[in-house]
């Protein structure tokens, strides 16, 4: 584990996770439980909730058309909890779990969805916090919010802190800006605005939750924050892995609406957006909302990578891009003429997620070889969440040769390996009725227009080896605006 930089330390004995009282009680009731989002991240955070001691009284209820058991669905998430598994804590959720087919369209299946929540809610002594995950599409969301508040399985404003029906909104939020004005339309006719979180799990990652803070915290970055100190900022989110079994869905979506339009804006959004009154919920939102819209697209290239038409549920002859580079502004005083390059691809030489944040290069008046580089702060997401600063220092010796330096805040070598995953935080912050890890509407429809705007054009996908560094394209646009890629 590399910690070069300077010794951070936490006050001793403070546990990672310090985000108030654990919670009481909560009926989760799961829409889709037999989909991947389910068993790869839901269930394990479930798991992760209750081993780390979060939550006192639960009620786990999965449905979904499926004819299927919750032993099933259990085994099969399995897998997916990090680290060795707590027999004891596995049987304690085996025992509190179970599972009902359901059809979506059928208001009679919701009936007796209900009336299971009910029994269990008696059974298990639960006074009926209710938390619906709706871990389907969305083209289901209208649908299913009509049919779990008319069954009256959510009730409209039951959303005190003594008492709450809360629904969960997984991204992406519709498929363009129309379909997403639909949906919402539709679940505010349905329920409270307090009671909807349209959720990006992104923004529950540890380091993305630390941006607003590394920039307002520290005397050292908020004064340079602008198109005066800025070069320009990269924001890249590669992936090693293909579509693996989401075919269907991910050719449906490809990369632009995937990640693109939810977690990459929404970290573009964090670094570029004004002071908010106050670090909290609401005046982050509103920050965020107003930077994402004065984003303009200024060029974009697509890739596909080779092999991809024949994985599981992808039409034969897709255009579907799994590669996107885009060159974005922010148009405001701020950020004038700074460049925004956001870069993302599947089946890429390496897994990461990275902010690269380029500040200009100075004039060399003192030294007689000129820096090598300019300064850079990279905020690494994963793996190895950390932040780098990048100087310019002498190179040992008697020369007065410049060399860049890194200086390391490694979180995990703080902290220990961070175990919480984003999903758990997303949980635990929903029952606590945290709303700024609910992206606010206007967000939503502000980084579907972006998106709407590059779909329009229409451009041409260009295909790239598995595990290479992506298409060609993407250097020739690199050339094209002087840039380079940073990784
Ligand atoms: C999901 C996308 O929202 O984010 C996936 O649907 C992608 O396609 C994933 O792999 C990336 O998330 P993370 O947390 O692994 O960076």
């Amino acid at each position: 584990m590399k910690n070069t930089g300077p010794q951070f330390s936490f006050p001793n004995g403070a546990p990672i996770y310090q985000n108030g009282a654990k919670q009481n009680e909560c009926t989760f009731i799961i829409l889709g439980a037999t989909g991947d989002l389910a068993k790869r991240k839901l269930l394990p955070a479930m798991y992760d909730l209750i081993a780390h001691d979060r939550l006192e009284k639960f009620v786990i209820i999965g449905a979904a058309i499926e004819h299927t058991t919750i032993e099933h669905i259990l085994d099969g998430a399995r897998e997916f909890v990090v680290g060795a598994i707590d027999e004891k804590v596995w049987q304690h959720i085996k025992e509190r779990s179970y599972y009902q087919p359901v059809n979506f369209n059928e208001p009679k299946d919701f009936t007796r969805l209900y009336e299971l929540v009910d029994s269990l809610e008696i059974k298990h002594t639960l006074k009926g916090n209710r938390l619906a995950y709706l871990a389907t599409a969305s083209s289901y969301f209208c649908n299913l919010t009509q049919q779990l508040v008319a069954s009256k399985i959510i009730k409209k404003s039951i959303a005190t802190d003594d008492l709450w029906h809360r629904i969960v909104y997984e991204k992406p939020f519709g498929y363009d800006a129309q379909s997403a004005h639909e949906i919402n339309a539709c679940i505010k006719s349905c329920i409270d605005e307090s009671q909807a979180y349209r959720i990006d799990h992104y923004l529950t990652k540890e380091l993305v939750s630390n941006i607003a803070l590394i920039r307002f915290t520290n005397i050292i970055f908020e004064p340079l924050w602008n198109n005066r100190y800025i070069d320009n900022v990269q924001i890249i989110l590669s992936e090693t892995v293909g579509v693996e079994n989401r075919g269907a869905y991910y050719d449906a979506y490809g990369a632009l609406r995937d990640v693109v339009q939810n977690h990459m804006l929404e970290v573009m959004a964090l670094i570029g957006m004004e002071a908010p009154e106050k670090l909290t919920g609401e005046f982050i939102r509103d920050a965020r909302a107003k930077t994402l819209q004065r984003i303009q697209v200024i060029d974009a290239v697509m890739g596909q990578y080779e092999g991809y038409l024949n994985e599981k549920s992808v039409r034969p002859q897709s255009t579907t891009e799994t590669f996107a580079a885009l060159f974005l502004r922010i148009n405001n005083p701020r950020w004038a003429g700074v460049p925004f390059y956001l870069k993302t691809g599947k089946a890429l030489d390496k897994k990461e997620t990275v902010i690269h944040i380029k500040f200009k290069q100075v004039d060399c008046l003192l030294t007689k070889n000129c820096p090598t580089d300019s300064n850079y702060l990279t905020i690494r997401l994963a793996p190895d969440e950390s932040f780098i600063l990048t100087l310019n220092a002498k190179k040992p010796g008697l020369s007065q040769e410049i060399v860049p330096v890194s200086m390391e805040y490694s979180h995990s070598c703080i902290v220990g390996q961070v175990n919480l995953s984003a999903y758990e935080i997303l949980l635990e912050e929903i029952m606590r009725g945290e709303q700024s890890v609910s992206v606010r509407f206007d967000e939503i429809e502000s980084a579907w227009r972006i998106i709407d705007t590059i779909k329009e054009e229409k451009i041409p996908v260009q295909l790239y080896a598995q595990g290479s560094k992506g298409p060609e394209v993407a250097e020739q646009f690199a050339k094209k605006h002087g840039m380079r890629w940073r990784s």
